[in-house]
């Protein structure tokens, strides 16, 4: 055992949908410190919160009015203290999610900018329209629409890389950083062992704003800018990075293996590990998200390979996951969440969590939640679905058209409420939660998996053998079976030691040749099995073999 940073796994928890204590149809903090000894048989060590402040949760959280209180949908400051000192005694640490690319336009210093506050405009991103009255730029705002927004009735705009109620913090201005830096050494105090920065290589763009030629260009005006390393560096200096224990995470939105070695390598000071995206949007047609297609499993492979490799020679390292907040479970969304549930599950599982990186569970996933599968766009509440569907009205889709497409790519696919048992609405809350619960929880759900299901007890047999073994944290990694249409196949080494893992992401049986057999099983969803020349893979079978 040792307590290196590649032998940590984090399980992410989003409060609003994983256990109401109050009865009021929104997760709590209570809720969670409930639910401590569960994550605890689990084997995790650091639990990841999204975010719990004061906010009008336009956004979930991401569109925070104070930095420094908890909303009191959540619980008290009272609640979260515990929740920190009970999850340390039981060995697991807090991880907090922390928004500096923006405020909520319901926070103080946008408030006092709104009303005339010189000292607070020089938060935020504010600029007088061009010559000819057009926006400062023609940037386009993630969640559609303009990227400004007019600044009250003074003429002027301000800017929002999000939500319009969601202002970008303009952080040349050097007291904006050290606010935002007293922000996370307050949360230190409170006992925070760990942050994740939610989109913080956009933080960087420039002083002087100018128009973009495409979409693709007008990301690179903004994203990992080299300035954003420095930021990094001073945040690092002066607040997390005066402890050793701490663990961070930066979200790099649209971001390259050059840059993340550089925001994670030790020597630099930055952070402790990085999440990408690119892996995720291979079912993206033609780059667009809201176009259904399915998975292209060569691009797939080749990404997440490239990413091994890459992190892994380049010195830094990757945050390794399938699930988030921000998108459809990986289980129906790239396998079979029907037949091959439970053999899919574990696949996916044992791809991520064998590989180089620190692994991350997203809540439900260990029981094997699926999406819901809505079939009413008044089941959806979540502002990027609701823009998005108006948008392919716009384009030109007819509503059944549109509501297939939010199906399939709606961010509340993965926040529906965790199904903790198969009483009214999944024993998740007593009353209506904010969000349906997907209607298969009389058959999936935690109380049932604890007493009778495998996917919970493969999930902690992962999470032992990461810890048990060296070369699933420090082994180099090389990709095998390149070109198989339905496996992804690795090698991980260390000295002279091997370790193989075979994944077969379709639903139909295929073979795959190994020249050496002098291998012992380790780990699989199907069972024990020899290595032999001619290995065949059953639908979704997942095996690991360890050299003798
Ligand atoms: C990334 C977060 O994960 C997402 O949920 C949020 O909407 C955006 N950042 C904006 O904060």
């Amino acid at each position: 055992m040792n307590d290196s940073l590649f032998s940590k796994v984090v399980y992410q928890i989003y409060p609003k949908s994983f256990k109401d204590s109050n009865g009021d149809g929104f997760g709590d903090l209570s809720g969670i410190l409930e639910k401590l000894p569960y994550l605890k048989k689990l084997g995790v060590d650091i639990l990841w919160l999204n975010p719990i402040y004061v906010s009008p949760q336009n956004d979930n959280g991401y569109d925070i009015a104070d930095y420094r209180a908890i909303d009191p949908r959540f619980g008290t400051m009272g609640d979260f203290e515990e929740l920190a000192r009970q999850a340390k005694a039981m060995g697991m640490g807090i991880m907090l999610d922390m928004v500096l690319n923006h405020t909520s336009t319901e926070h103080e210093w946008f408030q006092k900018a709104l009303a005339g506050d010189k000292r607070y405009q020089a938060y935020y991103y504010i600029r007088d329209p061009k010559a000819d009255g057009s926006l400062p730029t023609n940037w386009q705002s993630k969640f559609g629409g303009p990227a400004w927004q007019p600044f009250g009735d003074t003429g002027k705009y301000y800017m929002n890389l999000y939500d319009k109620t969601q202002a970008d913090l303009d952080w040349h201005n050097p007291e904006v950083r050290k606010e935002l830096y007293d922000v996370v050494n307050f949360w230190r105090e409170k006992g925070a062992s760990g942050f994740r920065f939610d989109v913080i290589n956009v933080i960087g763009k420039d002083e002087l704003l100018v128009d973009s030629v495409n979409d693709q260009q007008e990301k690179s005006l903004y994203t990992d800018t080299p300035i954003v390393h420095d930021y990094l560096q001073e945040l690092n200096q002066n607040s997390f990075g005066q402890d050793p224990n701490i663990v961070t995470v930066g979200e790099m939105s649209s971001t390259t293996i050059e840059n993340c070695i550089l925001y994670t390598r030790p020597d630099r000071h930055e952070l402790s590990m990085t999440f990408s995206f690119h892996h995720l949007k291979v079912d993206y047609k033609d780059g667009d998200k809201w176009q259904n297609q399915a998975m292209d499993f060569a691009e797939l492979k080749r990404i997440l390979n490239d990413w091994q490799v890459g992190m892994d020679q380049g010195g830094g390292c990757n945050a390794v996951f399938w699930n988030n907040h921000d998108q459809p479970r990986a289980l129906t969304r790239f396998t079979n969440d029907g037949s091959y549930r439970v053999e899919s599950a574990k696949m996916l599982a044992q791809t991520i969590h064998m590989m180089k990186g620190v692994p991350y569970i997203y809540m439900g996933e260990e029981i094997g939640m699926t999406d819901p599968g809505f079939t009413s766009m008044d089941q959806y509440k979540d502002i990027e679905s609701i823009n998005a569907y108006q948008m392919l009205l716009e384009r030109g889709l007819s509503e059944a058209e549109a509501l297939e497409v939010i199906q399939v790519k709606s961010r509340d696919n993965s926040r529906t409420p965790i199904q903790w048992n198969d009483q009214a609405y999944a024993g998740f809350s007593t009353s209506q939660p904010w969000l349906e619960v997907a209607s298969n929880y009389p058959e999936i759900n935690v109380e049932k998996e604890l007493a009778q299901g495998t996917i919970f007890p493969y999930y902690q047999e992962l999470i032992r053998l990461r810890k048990e073994l060296p070369i699933i944290q420090e082994g180099s990694y090389q990709p095998l079976l390149v070109d198989h249409p339905q496996v992804l196949a690795y090698k991980r080494q260390l000295g002279d030691q091997e370790l193989l893992v075979f994944n077969n992401f379709y639903d139909q049986a295929t073979t795959v040749s190994l020249e050496n057999t002098n291998y012992n099983y380790l780990l699989g969803n199907y069972g024990e099995r020899e290595a032999s020349n001619q290995l065949e893979l059953r639908p979704y079978e997942t095996i690991a073999f360890l050299s003798r």
